[in-house]
């Protein structure tokens, strides 16, 4: 078992990372002195699936259990499902010390994570990330929300975890798909941060779409130590550090929101975002031809689109532009001037954008 660490001082916390892991559970969080009963957030794909192994194993430890479900969509991520998980909470927690685990993806990792921030001012809770996506991103730095109508993630807070348990082995039942969604993350570590784990993927890529154990476990060690090392040093985005794991995600999320979450899923999108950064970054002479065919040619082998197609160009521009993170009026992006070294530039040239953003698809107008 590998262990990573989130240094934040008091409330530091490690990141233990394995293949079956998780029925070692009960006895790390016995070990972490955090509560007596475990209040487990999850959906009920993933209890039937994993539920009575993560039970038996906390009630080896002696600790109690009780599951609770919600709906295994986006929507879930919605404040009137914190309500009712929160009353649900409130009528169990008699005369016990409880603490929640996150069984699931981001949505559910998200939700028991705002849950716990803001149950009785905050209780202790565990990330136990099913999605490669939550293992190597959202599980880790303490960022939970829920979305309001008028946005996501709108409501939320900073609260971080007492632990994150990541058993790489519950990935097995993992669609395709969603597994590729999550390497366009892992692909955006590399990029920014790693050669070395670009490299890997690029020498590995049939081991991690065929869910290698080994091959998985090394990416998720690798994005973990990166992200924990951002976040111990920026937990709250205040420099541009944390920043950067923005990388590919400007123009991904006005990929998302111009085709209205549908289309395109996050990795997809972000792996669109990620070539326009890199095309721009080459207009810019920051970063080489050769080093963008590469990028190109990974994301291609990972199965994640390499064209973006059927979206208007006016619309993700105008959306870009309304982007949350711009500074008093100029836009940022995070671009790289190698494989593996990235940096926040401002005030990028209009004309470049859009010759990146043309350059990169087909468009409806
Ligand atoms: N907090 C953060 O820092 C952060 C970072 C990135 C994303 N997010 C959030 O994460 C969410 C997306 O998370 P996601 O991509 O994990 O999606 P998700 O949680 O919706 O999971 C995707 C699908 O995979 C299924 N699933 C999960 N684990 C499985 C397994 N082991 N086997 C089979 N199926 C499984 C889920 O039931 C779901 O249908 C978004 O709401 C996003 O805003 C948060
Ligand atoms: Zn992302």
């Amino acid at each position: 078992m590998k262990r990573v660490n989130v240094n934040l001082g008091s409330r530091s916390y490690p990141i233990f990372i394995g293949a079956g892991i998780s029925v070692r559970t009960g006895r790390i969080v016995a070990g972490l002195d955090i509560g007596t009963d475990a209040y487990v957030i999850t959906n009920p794909l993933i209890q039937k699936k994993y539920g009575a192994a993560l039970a038996a194993s906390l009630r080896k430890a002696g600790l109690s259990v009780r599951f609770k479900n919600i709906a295994d969509t986006e929507q879930s991520k919605s404040l009137s499902t914190a309500a009712a998980v929160l009353k649900d909470l409130a009528a169990f927690d008699k005369r016990k010390h409880i603490f929640i685990v996150a069984l699931g993806g981001g949505v559910v990792g998200d939700l028991a994570g705002f849950v716990a921030a803001v149950y009785k001012r905050g209780i202790p809770y565990i990330q136990m990330p099913t999605t490669l996506l939550a293992q190597v991103d959202s599980s880790i730095g303490g960022k939970t929300a829920v979305d309001l109508p008028e946005g996501k993630n709108l409501v939320g807070a900073f609260y971080q975890p007492r632990a994150v348990i990541t058993d790489v082995a519950l990935l097995k039942s993992l669609h395709a798909r969603q597994l590729r969604q999550g390497l366009a993350e892992v692909i955006k570590y590399g990029l920014i941060r790693d050669r070395q784990l670009f490299s890997y993927i690029e020498n590995n890529m049939r081991r991690i779409l065929s869910h290698d154990q080994a091959a998985l476990t090394h990416i998720v060690e690798r994005c973990s130590r990166i992200k924990a090392g951002i976040v111990s040093r920026d937990e709250r985005e205040k420099k541009s550090l944390r920043t950067l794991l923005n990388f590919g995600h400007t123009i991904g999320h006005a990929i998302e929101a111009a085709c209205d979450y549908c289309d395109y899923g996050h990795g997809e999108a972000v792996a669109l975002g990620m070539l326009v950064a890199a095309d721009i970054s080459r207009q810019m002479r920051m970063l080489g031809e050769k080093a963008q065919e590469r990028i190109t040619r990974l994301i291609k082998a990972a199965g994640l689109p390499i064209k973006l197609r059927g979206v208007s160009l006016q619309k993700i521009i105008s959306i870009h532009y309304r982007d949350k993170k711009f500074m008093a009026g100029k836009n940022r992006f995070v671009l790289l001037q190698a494989i593996g070294k990235a940096k926040v530039v401002s005030n990028v040239s209009l004309l470049i954008i859009q010759q990146a953003i043309k350059g990169s698809g087909t468009f409806n107008c």
